[in-house]
């Protein structure tokens, strides 16, 4: 079993891709307490990096699995640039159940926040291509459950970050314009944590507006067919709007019981 956790789908793509390789099936994080996890052998967790760091929901959520101790367990980033503490945060969740992660690694693929800092993501897809002997080499050490840990340490770069959380996380605060807003409610349907409703502005247009959880995956913001959805009410240009290749709206759309 595959649990991910993906905004734009750089993560539910390699999520698939090693699944593909070892027969394993894969299910969205969120909706992972509805599954009976006990009878599994191989459990992975596959998800970004955000700061330095794990997306906050995700060991949340990893926290109120029920997990079987004896399965082969493995961690897999795909981000950016770095697994900063990403890997080391959820191995820290894992120990306090008693479990012990086998192997982890990350892998580089184009980084969903560049529009935030004026970087078209869609100008790294090089990435794919140079990164993809890497994702080969997951695959097979997953499928013939090698024991490895890579980028898996308490990384201090990454905790000097944590420092700037605040300005970072400001900056990719997604907001609705208003006026761009057309109320298709697409960016709530995609929110994995149910953070969008649907509101009635004063004129009795539909729009949409975000509340407090936000968990900064963007995928409000790359999604938005009208560019609706901004970063610091800066102007969402099209061309910056970012998913992978083979994921797409449909397969992000949250569709089961989300876990609060
Ligand atoms: C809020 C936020 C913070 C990010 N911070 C980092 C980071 O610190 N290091 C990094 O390598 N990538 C960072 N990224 C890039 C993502 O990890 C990367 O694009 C990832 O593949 C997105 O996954 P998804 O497409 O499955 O949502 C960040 C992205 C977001 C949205």
């Amino acid at each position: 079993m595959i649990l991910y956790f993906s905004g734009t789908g750089n993560n539910l793509a390699v999520a698939r891709a090693i699944a593909e390789h070892t027969g394993e099936s894969v299910q969205p994080l969120y909706n992972a307490l509805n599954i009976n996890l006990l009878q599994e052998k191989r459990i992975g967790f596959v998800y970004p990096c955000y700061n330095g760091d794990v997306p906050k929901v995700v060991p949340h959520w990893i926290e109120q699995l029920n997990l079987p101790q004896q399965a082969y367990y493995f961690i897999v980033i795909a981000s950016g640039l770095q697994a900063g503490n990403a890997i080391w945060s959820v191995e820290q969740v894992l120990n306090k159940k008693g479990i012990q992660l086998n192997y982890c690694h990350k892998i580089r693929v184009p980084d969903n926040s560049a529009l935030a800092f004026g970087r078209n993501p869609n100008d790294q897809q090089w990435k794919f291509q140079r990164f993809a002997a890497r994702l080969e080499q997951i695959k097979k050490d997953i499928a013939s459950e090698k024991n490895a840990h890579h980028y898996g340490w308490r990384d201090p770069l990454a905790s000097l970050m944590k420092l700037f959380d605040k300005t970072v996380f400001n900056a990719l605060q997604p907001a609705v314009n208003a006026q761009k807003c057309i109320g298709c409610g697409i960016c709530a349907k995609v929110c994995a944590v149910q953070n969008i409703a649907l509101v009635t502005d004063e004129a009795g247009n539909k729009i949409a507006q975000h509340g407090q959880q936000c968990e900064f995956c963007l995928a409000c913001v790359h999604f938005c067919p009208q560019q609706a959805v901004e970063l610091s009410h800066k102007p969402t240009q099209k061309d910056f709007q970012y998913h992978h290749p083979n994921v797409m709206l449909k397969d992000l759309i949250v569709t089961n019981d989300k876990m609060k």
